[in-house]
């Protein structure tokens, strides 16, 4: 065919492409191995010299052109193409489910005891969890080199000149509390504490207390068990059964601790408790005779792990989705 021809021919043909298909149904048909342009080029050998390179050049003008043109053309189908599809939604169709997250099993506990406290007119109170020598140990009656410090293998922070710690419970927040303020009072605080010790089923380094204390004239053992019974009994049914066992704590005299009872038949502890020691009304400027006061400390990952009877206290806090979806 003369180059005439294929110019005229590609042109009409070129009119005719409506999509991509057609497009390369085209580029095949000029540009293709066996395509018209192509043939024309491979056959340049057997003309004469004269007559090849006219023809030469002509048609690679005439591949050159149909390239820009399809170039151009391809560009503009795909975008319409494009339109086309984004015109074409389905506003019938169901969207993508949006999951959402939910409490920690932690928190959902934690907001429980603070509701039933609430309910008993406790305030809720928070301390920082980074505490000093004084508050964690010495204003609560443990003094430097006293044994009962063993008793909270503490995280010291490596501070000068004051000695800082993680807090080993949320009973310093007895001391900031009162320093502040005049009984009567009644506050629990909900907290995060930390004892260097190895992480096992029933321990772990970082643990949640919720500290209890209660300051007026006339408070006695009495007033505790009433207010702790009531309790346990809106946090696990009336059914449950608690008992009281004398316990040593330097701050509280007498101390107690309090277990509960499984149907299993075995008791486990569940805080330490007992009537705020004089040595730590002095410590906050009351006066001992005046006033009389209950405090506990009760472990929240313990409450929880009883509550949906989680055997392992590192479930809590591995973030595993299997464990946490559950709740
Ligand atoms: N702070 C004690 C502990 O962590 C618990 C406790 C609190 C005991 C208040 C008595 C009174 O072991």
């Amino acid at each position: 065919m003369d180059i005439e021809g294929l110019k005229k021919q590609s042109t009409s043909d070129l009119a005719k492409i409506k999509n991509l298909a057609d497009l390369e149904q085209y580029r095949i048909k000029y540009l293709g191995r066996k395509g018209e342009i192509t043939t024309v080029l491979r056959s340049l050998k057997d003309l004469p010299a004269v007559k090849r390179k006219k023809i030469g050049m002509e048609t690679n003008e005439l591949k050159k052109d149909i390239g820009l043109k399809l170039f151009k053309l391809k560009n503009q189908l795909i975008e319409e193409e494009t339109k086309k599809k984004e015109r074409k939604i389905d506003v019938t169709a169901p969207g993508i489910k949006i999951s959402r997250g939910h409490l920690h099993p932690m928190t959902l506990i934690a907001r429980k005891i603070e509701d039933i406290f609430q309910s008993m007119g406790f305030k809720i109170v928070e301390g920082p969890d980074i505490e000093t020598e004084y508050y964690n140990f010495d204003a609560l009656n443990i003094p430097k080199d006293h044994p009962a410090r063993d008793a909270w293998s503490t995280f010291w922070l490596k501070t000068k000149p004051e000695k800082l710690l993680l807090r080993a419970h949320t009973s310093p927040m007895q001391i900031r509390f009162m320093e502040k303020n005049n009984p009567p009072l009644r506050i629990i605080v909900p907290g995060r504490c930390f004892r260097y010790e190895a992480t096992d089923a029933s321990h772990s380094h970082t643990f949640y207390q919720l500290e209890g204390l209660m300051v007026d004239r006339e408070i006695s053992v009495a007033n505790f068990k009433a207010v702790i019974e009531e309790f346990l009994k809106k946090m696990f049914g009336n059914d449950v059964e608690t008992r009281m066992r004398p316990s040593y704590y330097p701050f509280v005299e007498p101390g107690f601790d309090i277990e509960m009872k499984f149907p299993s038949g075995e008791w486990l502890e569940i805080m330490g408790a007992g009537m705020v020691h004089p040595n730590v009304f002095k410590a906050v400027g009351y006066v001992p005779g005046n006033w009389q006061g209950f405090a506990f400390g009760v472990g929240i990952d313990r409450i929880a792990m009883l509550k949906y009877k989680i055997n392992d206290i590192r479930l809590l806090y591995s973030n595993d989705l299997h464990f946490l979806n559950q709740f």
